[in-house]
């Protein structure tokens, strides 16, 4: 089997060409075998394809590298070098890992990131110091630190090359590698010439970078920044730097395209003009050099702010504050001469014009500025405007200037003032950066603008590209030395590498004859013209390989650069190689009063990378140098001497001299180089464009170096790692320990046989590209039948040996369960026997407990039915009795309701019998009476009773006389009370008097106490009327004593008067009363009792008679009366009184005297004694009343008496 047949089996990763993706991923669908011609493959997409192959298979696709290659840090160490694996690393790294440094052999891949990353701080820095290039991940300062190692270790000068497109990052590259340096060769603290150093940037930016289309800050020209290192005690110092420039676009000053800007430092200017006043700046839009791009302004970024960064910068390099105020002048007189107003002219005395000439206003403002500011004279500038002189052999002829020739010359003044002003600057800065003479070694940082191809395509962008052939001859030169130089070390034969040359390329452009020496010539021609130019170079160029003529027209050329075929515009090739400036408009400047504005006029270019480049080769006289380049210095210096016998430099030939310098310069160094990508033109952050990035790595180089590296032998293995990796695939027996080299020669042999596709060096084994991803594949082969075969045993061994494992396991557990099992059923056997034993008890338990509460419910029925039954007997024996006794009550209430009737039954018959006894009797009685003498006895008995009772009468009028004496006895106490209260009065007064006098004397004192120390005099009168006061008081006193005795006495009598009194009446009263009464009763009951004794004789005696007379003795006899019922005879009489009722009271005593009168019944005589008696108790009670009424009036009350009790208290 083939190594093609290995390589490309089923399943193998492949690229095919894809029209969008530039490459796309494959898998082949069938194995490859030789000698077929058409290969399966299914694309990432799905899609299944075929390709056509050659029969020797020369047409195979490239294969994909292995995963564990993916993602390199370098992409020579890819086991496939070609174009689709290269873009693929770099996309993985870039957009996967984000990662934008990548080496490629000795150069280093910067993708432009457009987004800020933490990659370039202090301590990155420090990290990276002192570490090899591969220790570390891929980094700007990784190959600054290997340079600078180098200048340490070897003490030679060395360069880093940036290139690449507008905006691929090359400035900033640039501008971190020189930070580095700046930092590893200065002290900790940035000393001055750092600080010089770095501020150059700002400087340099400001007057040479402008915003284009590609980047807000493109370098408008190249820039070769010379650090120059001195050696002290081994340790290199920064001492010093040098700045070189290439091709300034000067037309930027008069011109810019749509979208873009002139020049930072002409829009920094206008934004700070307001410190500037003498300036006469307006706005930016108002100036014609600065608003054509319709662009004033960059994104986050502020003129002024700039500005004020750009005068700092100039500051710490060194500019005067005149210096920077007249470069301000200068440059504000550029614009206001590119406002200069040309217009037209008519013939004198017509209307018409005249095309051959032109006129500018005298007094022109913008005129008279720039002629102020400059310091010229305004009106020569505007007659050299306006004029050219044109010399022949003795004489100088005038010819008026048209307008566009004006223009023409008034921009090319405007350039010129620029382009000398920028080389100016620079002088500046190198003086300033770099004065001492002491040998310095060097490390060139080279930032110059990349390979570049647009639509229209002029001068400018033919010496670019002419450069970066240059550049890319030098630097595939370097590439092969370096390759040869390998070769050598390891002592390998080896033919000469087929690498593409672009020597003949570059003689196109450079030799005699060639692209730039045709343009000389034509514009030495005074009639030289763009299209005769174009016209010469396809007739002598049609011979070099690398010129194309047009197909249609004869304006444009076509030249096949090394990365690619770009079709130059040749109108404005020979007005820009010329760069002419009207002498006598120079003259203008260089008469200035404005030292400056001189100086910079006479400023001569001085080709100081020349000088120094020769100084190198002289001192590095040893080095070798290749023989390419040695001749191509010998042409240079040949056309150097030749060119400096003209009088006027073109600037193509310029341009060439000064990129031979360079060229040799770096020759003299030891390069490397930063190859920077723009990932996308929209300038978006991590955005990959294939196409674009695809196009970049071949104009760069990178493809090529790859190509290089590919044609040799780019995979390179030290022995001992070739043999630790691969020594398997050789057999024990081909491998030795002690003797590596042979043990991988036996290696190599046994697999491949093709003797050119190695080589063994001294110390590596070279493989041609492929061989180490053929070694890999069949390693990868190798190892996987080891694997499978190792696998086999390893699986046998680890699952018999889990099998003995587990068998173990389960005859362990069969054990423990079988033991477990019938420990279960004794266990359960166990359970058994108790269980029944326990329900034995149980049950038992549960008869006798069912027994017993049996037992004791059917006793307690028993106890609850005899209970019942004794309640029940109980309640029968309780009714009986209840019953028995109802009837008792019963039947004693009807005994007694049947006595109770029969009882008043009798007692009607009784009372019946009674009344008619008491009737009869009565009649007998009432007879009886009617006789006169009995009468008569009657009425002496009452005529005594009626003189006891005058006598009693008597007695009482007398003890009424006294009474009344007593009354007016009382009366006389009243008078006595009344002068009494009269008194009190008075008292009254007196104390109201005196209680006036205290409030007099209360206030005296006061009218004293405060007038006191002023009227002693008065004092002592107060004191005399307080002496008589005093004893009037008593007096007052004593005479209030006097009347209180008075009072007190009079109350005493009036109280003791008034008891008595009281006492007496009372006692009078109640003697009387109880006399007159007891008597009046005790008479009243005797008459009652004589009368009733009387009438009871007369009843006798009447009963008595009508026995006598009637016969009704017996009846007589039974009805005797008894003291207890007599009383209820006397009140039936009563009630049946009907007597009561006929009785005729005469109503006054005098009747009762009369004897003459009807006899009364003594009955109503006792009655009238009776109201006789309530009369006199009336009359006793209205005296007690009077009396009582009179003792009221005259009792002391408290309050009469407390007045005199004693003194009011606070008197004095
Ligand atoms: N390493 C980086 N990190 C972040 N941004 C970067 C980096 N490199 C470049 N850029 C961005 O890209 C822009 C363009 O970079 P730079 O000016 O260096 O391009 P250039 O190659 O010098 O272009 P020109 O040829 O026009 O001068 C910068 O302004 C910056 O925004
Ligand atoms: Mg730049």
């Amino acid at each position: 089997m083939s190594s093609e047949e290995m390589l490309y089996a089923k399943g193998s990763k492949i690229w095919i060409p894809h029209a969008e993706q530039v490459w796309e991923s494959a898998s082949l669908e069938e194995s490859y075998h030789k000698g077929d011609t058409i290969l399966k493959i299914q694309t990432e997409s799905g899609a299944l394809k075929e390709i056509k192959l050659k029969p020797d298979g020369s047409n195979l696709p490239p294969l994909r590298n292995p995963a564990i290659l993916v993602g390199q840090n370098d992409l020579t160490t890819l086991s496939y070098l070609h174009e689709p694996g290269v873009l693929y690393n770099l996309r993985v790294r870039f957009c996967e890992r984000q990662i934008i440094y990548t080496y490629c052999g000795i150069i280093l891949v910067a993708i432009n990131p457009y987004a800020d990353l933490p990659l370039y701080g202090p301590n990155i820095i420090r990290a990276y110091r002192g570490h090899a290039m591969g220790d570390l991940e891929p980094h700007i300062f990784a190959l600054a630190e290997e340079a600078y190692t180098k200048l340490e270790r070897e003490n030679c000068n060395l360069s880093i090359i940036v290139s690449g497109e507008s905006g691929a990052g090359k400035t900033v590259s640039a501008k971190y590698a020189m930070r580095y340096f700046a930092a590893v060769g200065g002290s900790e603290s940035e000393t001055q010439v750092e600080r010089k150093v770095l501020a150059s940037s700002p400087i340099m930016e400001a007057f040479g970078n402008a915003k284009t289309t590609r980047n807000d800050n493109s370098s408008r020209f190249g820039k070769f920044t010379k650090l120059l290192f001195t050696n002290q005690m081994g340790v290199m110092y920064l001492q010093g730097a040098t700045v070189h420039t290439y091709l300034l676009e000067k037309s930027r000053v008069v011109y810019q395209a749509q979208g873009e800007r002139n020049y930072h430092i002409f829009y920094q200017l206008c934004a700070a003009r307001a410190k500037y006043p003498e300036l006469v700046l307006d706005h930016q839009d108002s100036y014609q050099f600065l608003n054509m791009g319709g662009s004033p302004d960059i994104e986050r970024i502020s003129d002024a702010d700039q500005f004020n960064e750009t005068v700092q910068a100039m500051t710490v390099l060194g500019f005067s504050i005149q210096q920077i105020a007249d470069i301000v002048k200068i440059l504000a007189g550029i614009l206001h001469l590119g406002n200069i107003a040309v217009s037209k002219k008519y013939m004198e005395g017509s209307d018409v014009e005249d095309s051959d000439s032109c006129d500018i206003f005298q007094n022109d403002l913008h005129l008279q500025v720039t002629g102020d500011l400059l310091k010229i004279n305004a009106e020569d500038l505007r007659r050299w405007l306006l004029m050219r002189k044109i010399e022949s052999a003795n004489e100088y002829v005038l010819i008026p200037n048209n307008k566009e020739m004006a223009m023409a010359a008034r921009d090319a003044l405007a350039k010129h003032i620029y382009a000398k002003l920028f080389q100016y600057i620079v002088n500046v800065l190198n003086k300033s950066l770099h004065n001492g003479s002491k040998q310095c070694s060097f490390i060139g940082v080279l930032d110059i603008y990349g390979f570049e191809t647009f639509e229209v395509n002029s001068f400018e962008q033919f010496c670019i590209n002419y450069a970066n052939e240059k550049l890319q001859q030098q630097f595939n030169q370097h590439v092969f030395k370096l390759e040869q130089e390998e070769y050598l070390k390891e002592g390998i034969t080896w033919t000469m590498i087929d690498f593409y040359d672009n020597q003949p390329c570059i003689d196109l452009i450079e030799t005699r004859l060639g692209v730039l020496d045709l343009l000389d010539e034509e514009c030495r021609m005074p009639k030289g013209s763009d299209e005769s130019w174009a016209g010469k170079l396809v007739d002598k160029c049609n011979k070099f390989p690398h010129f194309e003529k047009p197909r249609f027209g004869t304006t444009s050329f076509f030249i096949k650069h090394f990365s690619d075929t770009v079709e130059y515009d040749v109108n404005g090739f020979l007005e820009k190689n010329r760069d002419t400036v009207s002498k006598e408009l120079t003259n203008v400047l260089t008469q200035s009063n404005m030292q400056l504005c001189k100086q910079v006029m006479i400023l001569e270019e001085v080709d100081t990378l020349g000088t120094d480049a020769n100084k190198i080769a002289t001192t590095l006289g040893g080095r070798v140098v290749i023989s390419a380049n040695r001749k191509q210095q010998l042409n240079e210096t040949r056309r150097r001497v030749v060119s400096s016998k003209q009088h006027k430099k073109t600037v193509g030939s310029q341009f060439q001299e000064s990129l031979a310098s360079l060229i040799s310069t770096l020759h003299a160094t030891t390069p490397h180089y930063v190859r920077c990508i723009k990932p996308n033109d929209d300038k978006i952050a991590f955005k990959w464009e294939t196409a674009k990035i695809i196009q970049q790595l071949r104009a760069c180089g990178v493809l090529e170096t790859v190509r290089i590296s590919a044609a040799g032998f780019p995979s390179r293995w030290l022995y001992p790692d070739f043999y630790m990796r691969y020594q398997l695939l050789a057999h024990r027996s081909q491998i030795d320990k002690n003797d590596m080299k042979q043990s991988c020669r036996n290696i190599v042999l046994k697999w491949i046989q093709d003797e050119d596709k190695y080589r063994f060096g001294n110390t590596q084994i070279f493989f041609r590209a492929g061989q180490v991803a053929y070694l890999e594949q069949v390693r990868a082969n190798l190892r996987k039948k080891y694997i499978t075969t190792v696998q086999s045993v390893v699986r046998r061994f680890i699952k018999r040996r889990r099998y003995v494992k587990l068998q173990k396991i389960i005859f362990g557990i069969q054990r423990h369960a079988r033991g477990y099992m019938a420990r279960m059923r004794a266990q359960k056997l166990r359970e058994a026997r108790a269980a029944l034993i326990l329900s034995k008890y149980a049950r038992g338990w549960l008869c006798r407990r069912r027994y017993l509460r049996l037992c004791h419910s059917v006793a307690g029925i028993q106890q609850y039915a005899r209970g019942m039954l004794a309640r029940n007997r109980f309640y029968a024996m309780r009714d009986y009795f209840r019953a028995v006794q109802i009837q008792r009550f019963v039947r004693g209430v009807l005994a007694r309701r049947a006595y109770q009737k029969r009882r008043r039954s009798i007692i009607i018959c009784q009372a019946a019998v009674r009344r008619f006894l008491a009737r009869r009797q009565f009649k007998r009685m009432k007879a009886e009476a009617k006789t006169i003498s009995h009468m008569e006895n009657k009425y002496m008995g009452l005529e005594n009773k009626i003189i006891s009772m005058q006598q009693r009468i008597d007695e009482l009028n007398r003890d009424n006389s006294a009474l009344k004496h007593k009354t007016s006895e009382i009366s006389v106490l009243k008078m006595k009370l009344e002068m009494k209260k009269n008194l009190e009065h008075e008292f009254k007064n007196i104390k109201a008097a005196c209680l006036d006098k205290d409030k007099l004397i209360e206030a005296l004192n006061k009218q004293l106490e405060s007038e006191r120390d002023e009227k002693m005099q008065l004092l002592e009168e107060n004191g005399h009327s307080q002496e008589e006061w005093n004893k009037q008081k008593q007096i007052w006193c004593m005479e209030n004593r006097e009347l209180r005795k008075q009072v007190d006495s009079m109350i005493e009598m009036a109280k003791n008067a008034a008891g008595n009194q009281r006492e007496h009446e009372e006692r009078m009263l109640t003697e009387i009363d109880n006399k007159e009464l007891n008597e009046a009763y005790q008479r009243a009951i005797k008459d009652k009792e004589v009368i009733e004794n009387e009438n009871y004789l007369l009843k006798e005696e009447l009963s008595h008679f009508q026995q006598q007379h009637n016969g009704i003795a017996a009846f007589n006899m039974h009805h005797t009366r008894t003291a207890s019922n007599a009383s209820s005879q006397n009140e039936d009489d009563v009630g049946y009184g009907s007597a009561k009722n006929t009785l005729e009271i005469n109503s006054r005593y005098p009747d009762l005297r009369n004897k003459n009168d009807s006899f009364l019944d003594n009955t109503s005589i006792v009655v009238k004694l009776r109201s006789i008696l309530e009369e006199e108790k009336q009359k006793h009670r209205s005296l007690q009343e009077q009396y009582v009424k009179l003792a009221s009036r005259n009792k002391p009350t408290e309050d009469s008496f407390r007045p005199t009790c004693c003194p009011p208290r606070g008197s004095t």
